[in-house]
């Protein structure tokens, strides 16, 4: 409603508008001149750190004399230093010093078991202090304080809160475990004491493995070291590597830690590592022992041995000629060659060497072919060149007969 007023000025309110207004240019004008100094008869109130006048004014005629006072929380210097000034004729004061100087804060005193330290070198208004708890011990409450004036006299300075203390520390009894148990169980622990795990003895035919950490040791906040370890059987299945057979670490039960070493079969080789350990889940880590077919490709290409590569080339080239169109590199498109798995470039290198090995077999047969062919023929035209050699001689002869029975 009112809103809509503002925005439709009815008649009658114009003129109040503008007059208003014209108040407000009027104040907007006169505001410099008024808070401008007058040049000529008065003096601007004197400003200083540490002291304030007693009756404040902003500005001070000729001849006025301006009394002084300590502002809060400093103190005189001496009480012969002058504490007031007066503004003469040509617009300034009587030179006057600081005459006053900070309050000190009461030295806070070092707290039992701990020690205070000066920020600033002194315990003077508006200095800091702070707080430090020797060892095993620690801090209660805040650890900077601040040297102000008191909320409660002005004309006192206080810390800004109350001097905090130095705890022992003390960590609460650690978590009980199943299967196991600490020795020395009490109320509380001091600080660096120790508590120490072990296992329960098993009923039944193998032990407790203790799992993480058995000594636990009580820090400096007041927390355990780490979290209380656990007792569980751990067994890791007997070793037997595919493959390959064990190197050290032989044993009948095989708990958690427990470490073989093992190596593998000629032609096969181990993924990472040949050395498991029997981890908290009764697992071997990283893995079971294992050992895998050596890729072979590599080794057998080289010398080019005609005979031993051409039937598995010949069986990984099926797929390639059929990929050959989409796409060059067959790396996912292997369906019909899991035994040899090998590394997708080697394998498309063997490829490369089978197809040209084939490809001169290829010649090579049809060399011998075409030599035997042609050492047939040669044999079958010797045979018949003495036939036709000889009809042919009968044919001179027959021909030269004539010839000589022509002639
Ligand atoms: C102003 O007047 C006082 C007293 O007459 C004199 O001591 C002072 O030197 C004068 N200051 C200036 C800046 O003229
Ligand atoms: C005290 O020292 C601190 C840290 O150097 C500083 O921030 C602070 O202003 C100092 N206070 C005084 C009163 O000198
Ligand atoms: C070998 O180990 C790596 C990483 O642990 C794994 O990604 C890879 O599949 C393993 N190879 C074989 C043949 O198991």
């Amino acid at each position: 409603m009112t809103a809509s007023c503002s925005l439709c000025p009815t008649g009658p309110r114009r003129p109040e508008r503008r007059s208003s207004l014209s108040n407000c240019f009027v104040i907007l004008l006169v505001a410099p001149v008024l808070l401008l100094p007058i040049p000529s008869d008065a003096c601007d109130a004197p400003n200083y750190i540490s002291m304030r006048p007693t009756d404040f004014k902003n500005t001070y005629n000729p001849g006025e004399t301006v009394q002084f006072q300590c502002r809060l929380g400093y103190k005189r210097i001496t009480p012969f230093l002058p504490m007031s000034s007066v503004c003469h004729a040509n617009n300034t004061w009587t030179p006057l010093q600081e005459a006053c100087t900070k309050k000190s804060c009461t030295h806070p005193g070092d707290p039992t078991n701990g020690i205070v330290i000066s920020i600033n070198g002194s315990f003077l208004l508006g200095s800091q202090i702070e707080y430090a708890c020797n060892e095993g011990y620690r801090l209660l409450g805040p650890k900077v304080l601040y040297c102000e004036i008191s909320p409660i006299d002005s004309n006192v300075l206080t810390w800004s809160d109350n001097a905090p203390i130095c705890n022992k520390i003390l960590c609460a009894p650690p978590g009980k475990i199943a299967n196991g148990n600490y020795k020395i169980s009490k109320e509380e622990y001091d600080y660096n004491e120790v508590v120490t795990y072990s296992c329960n003895q098993s009923s039944g035919p193998d032990p407790y493995s203790l799992i993480g950490e058995n000594r636990l040791v009580c820090t400096g906040n007041g927390d355990w070291s780490s979290s209380p370890p656990q007792c569980k059987v751990v067994k890791c299945p007997y070793p037997e590597p595919l493959n390959g057979k064990l190197v050290s670490g032989f044993g009948s039960k095989y708990y958690y830690k427990a470490t073989v070493v093992f190596s593998c079969l000629p032609g096969y080789t181990y993924n990472g590592t040949n050395i498991v350990t029997c981890g908290s889940d009764s697992t071997w880590e990283p893995a079971a022992p294992m050992c895998y077919k050596v890729s072979t490709p590599t080794s057998t290409n080289p010398p080019t041995s005609t005979n031993p590569p051409i039937p598995s080339i010949s069986e990984s080239e099926l797929p390639r000629t059929t990929t050959t169109p989409g796409s060059s590199h067959p790396g996912s498109s292997h369906p019909g060659a899991p035994p040899t798995s090998k590394p997708p470039s080697e394998d498309t290198n063997a490829l490369g060497t089978g197809i040209i090995v084939v490809i001169v077999l290829g010649v090579l047969a049809g060399v011998v072919v075409i030599i035997f062919i042609l050492f047939m023929f040669y044999r079958h035209k010797k045979k018949g060149k003495t036939d036709v050699s000889a009809t042919y001689s009968t044919y001179q002869d027959k021909s030269a007969s004539p010839a000589e029975q022509t002639q």
